[in-house]
């Protein structure tokens, strides 16, 4: 169907491509009953483009993301490709689309459904009703900072250096988008770094603080180390409403805040970049589960995480959030009437491939749209 809207997918590697047919089923679904339609263009990205083309993002496919009002990402990576030299792995091909869209709020919302409270490895009194957001800084960082490299030194010996380096205006968007997000929320941001050891985390302490007094006071700001983090994460989740932190502390926080929710295939992402002044935003929709090789093509994979980034970009990029809680009711009733794929198994429930677990959420929409 010809609409206006440009959506480039990018399936990628390993468990990528099945999450992602089951995800262009329903948005098939959504043109034909919801009248909510996109020009898809779909390429190669990370193992798949390295194969194909030798490299894991063609400058074509690069222009294609930057022309598109949002790019709707699997996976990449696999043992594969380990052995590859650092600048020409898959994952090089995810950080370029990062960095040359400018995606510098990367949103990862750590959300327990009712039904797989008993899923988390924390007692379910500490994980029920969770429902906190980790805004990760994406673009800037020890991911992308100068010097870098391995060197070898005069005595034969080598040495790794990668540099941690914040600027102003990089920390003051950042915590523009999670301010703004908060005053939708609960009203409350946790800003994580570590001030006590780094210059880098001491001005960021400083310019939260400042853009919270001079733009934002009615949100409750709150500063914390990272390491404190960690361990608060696990000690008492529900205190935190929005976590905004470095690239490297984002990284690793939000996969400890995914574990929480019992499991990790059930976590969407959000990276945007800034609005343009025609209220366009570039934008990057990913699941936050990895390739996942160890169970790719067995068709058991878990789709939801990417099924719930399509709804993500049907809320963020196109501003259809009716559309949106659809698909998250129909992921909540097929959870709730037992389903589940192995990652998120539990005793007495019903186990099913990627492809019934594609068919139930169809069939809840359905349901839910009759
Ligand atoms: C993530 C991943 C990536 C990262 C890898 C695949 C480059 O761990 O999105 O969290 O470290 O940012
Ligand atoms: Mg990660």
């Amino acid at each position: 169907m010809a609409s206006n809207r440009k959506l480039l997918v990018l399936p990628g590697d390993g468990i990528g491509p099945e999450c992602m047919s089951e995800v262009m089923r329903i948005a098939d679904w959504f043109a034909n009953y919801r009248a909510v339609s996109f020009d898809i263009t779909e390429e190669l990205v990370g193992g798949a483009a390295i194969d194909a083309h030798g490299t894991p993002l063609t400058d074509e496919t690069m222009q294609l993301a930057l022309d598109s009002d949002a790019v709707l990402f699997g996976a990449v990576g696999g043992p594969k490709w380990e052995g590859l030299e650092f600048a020409a792995r898959p994952e090089r091909g995810l950080l370029r689309l990062r960095k040359e869209m400018d995606l510098f709020a990367n949103l990862r919302p750590a959300l327990v459904f009712d039904a797989l409270a008993d899923a988390s490895t924390l007692k379910r009194e500490f994980v029920a009703g969770l429902d906190l957001m980790i805004i990760r800084e994406l673009t800037g960082g020890i991911y992308f900072g100068e010097p870098r490299g391995i060197e070898t030194l005069p005595d034969g010996t080598r040495r790794g250096v990668n540099t941690q380096v914040y600027t102003t205006p990089e920390i003051e968007r950042v915590l523009r988008v999670a301010f703004d997000l908060a005053g939708k929320r609960q009203g409350r941001v946790c800003s994580v770094e570590k001030a006590n050891v780094m210059e880098s985390g001491e001005l960021w302490r400083e310019i939260a603080q400042e853009i919270h007094d001079k733009e934002f006071p009615n949100i409750e700001l709150t500063h914390m180390y990272a390491d404190n983090c960690a361990m608060q994460l696990v000690r008492q989740p529900k205190q935190f409403d929005v976590i905004v932190t470095d690239n490297l502390f984002g990284d690793i926080l939000s996969d400890c805040a995914a574990m929480l929710t019992g499991s990790l295939g059930m976590l969407p992402s959000a990276s945007l970049g800034a609005h343009d002044g025609t209220g366009r935003r570039r934008a990057l929709y990913e699941p936050v589960h990895g390739s996942a090789p160890d169970i790719t093509g067995r068709g058991v994979a878990n789709p939801l995480a990417t099924v719930l980034s399509y709804s993500m970009m049907l809320r963020y990029s196109f501003d259809l959030g009716e559309d949106a809680d659809l698909i998250e009711q129909a992921v909540k009733n097929v959870l709730g009437g037992g389903l589940r794929t192995g990652d998120i198994m539990q005793p007495g429930k019903a186990k099913v491939s990627t492809r019934v677990m594609g068919d139930a959420i169809l069939q809840e929409l359905n349901a839910l749209a009759a």
